[in-house]
């Protein structure tokens, strides 16, 4: 039996509710958001779906009725505002911080032992945000934008080669923002082989920008952020914890002395189990690896500083 809660039934959120129906990750299911009947709306659509796709998970939706979501195993926090095209992940810091620590707070009082899976942007700092206003220990919150980023560097290898993307493998470290992440090309591999070997600099490099990008260009097309892979993402994340997977997942975790970084959440290989981040994955970088990961902790320190600018810590 395990019970998992999603805050938020917008795109992401319901997605991942969908992802972790079908895939059945969990036994029940709780979406629950603000917005009068989204949730329950969303709920009964997927449980619609039930006996067409064979799933027996349970899936329920309810509008601000925290004691529903009483005894989570793992919580997805997916609410707060999308980015819009032109917008940066970054710019959504004042709204989201609000939503992300009163939700997160909300949660604790009825699933004291949850770990915390946080969706909402800019992520990392969201992050940070809910370890710090709750005193949770730090394996217990999880920022996972880096198996989003991981996958759309895979997906954009595999169309560069021309293969399934199951048989890509690659991860991305950093911020989760398109100047910040930093997709590690070096490690690329098809079937285990180099992709240098099938592709030349000047593509791998196509690959790396295009990934960096990924988010923003989805949201260029679809004139608000993408959902699918990000509530997939979010479900793989939580799939891992649920079942005890020790699978290495690029997410963002508390670092404080590992890669350098002090006091900050940011994207690393982390081994995912049933204690959440069970172990951060150490890197040997190159000197251009590791400027570029300085470069990146400076812009995600930033950001994260205008959580006291702004008075939300
Ligand atoms: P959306 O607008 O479709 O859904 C957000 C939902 O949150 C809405 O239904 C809204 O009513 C709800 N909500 C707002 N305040 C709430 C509260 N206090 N309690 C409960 N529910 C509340 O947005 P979408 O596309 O689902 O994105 C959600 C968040 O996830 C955004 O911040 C977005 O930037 C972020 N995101 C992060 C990704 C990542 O990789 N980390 C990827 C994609 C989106
Ligand atoms: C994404 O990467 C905007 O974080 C969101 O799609």
């Amino acid at each position: 039996m395990s019970k998992v809660t999603v805050v938020g039934a917008g795109n992401v959120g319901a997605t991942c509710a969908n992802v972790l129906a079908v895939k059945k990750v969990a036994s029940e299911v709780v979406l629950i958001d603000i917005k009068e009947g989204v949730a329950e709306g969303k709920a009964m659509d997927i449980m619609q779906t039930a006996q067409l796709i064979g799933f027996d998970t349970v899936v329920k939706g309810v509008t601000n009725k925290y004691e529903e979501t009483a005894n989570s195993d793992v919580v997805v926090i997916t609410s707060g505002i999308p980015r819009k095209p032109g917008m940066t992940r970054e710019e959504l810091i004042g709204v989201n911080a609000g939503i992300v620590k009163s939700v997160a707070q909300q949660i604790l009082k009825y699933s004291p032992k949850a770990i915390l899976v946080v969706v909402s942007n800019p992520m990392d700092t969201m992050a940070y945000l809910t370890m710090k206003a709750t005193g949770l220990k730090k394996n217990r919150v999880i920022g996972m934008g880096g198996a989003l980023d991981s996958s759309r560097l895979k997906y954009y290898l595999s169309q560069k080669l021309n293969c399934n993307a199951r048989d890509v493998e690659g991860f991305v470290i950093g911020g989760h923002g398109d100047t910040t992440m930093i997709p590690m090309a070096r490690f690329a591999t098809y079937k285990g082989i180099p992709v240098t070997n099938f592709m030349t600099k000047a593509d791998l490099d196509e690959v790396v920008k295009a990934t960096m990008v990924g988010g923003a260009t989805l949201t260029g097309l679809l004139g608000t952020s993408a959902w699918m892979a990000p509530g997939a993402s979010a479900a793989a994340v939580v799939d891992a914890i649920i079942n005890d997977q020790k699978k290495m997942i690029p997410c963002s975790a508390y670092l404080n002395g590992e890669y350098g970084c002090k006091d900050i959440y940011m994207g690393v290989p982390c081994i995912i189990g049933k204690r959440g981040i069970e172990k951060i994955v150490k890197l040997r970088m190159t000197n251009a690896e590791k400027e570029l990961f300085a470069a990146s902790y400076a812009a995600v320190a930033k950001t994260t500083g205008i959580l006291k600018e702004i008075n939300a810590l």
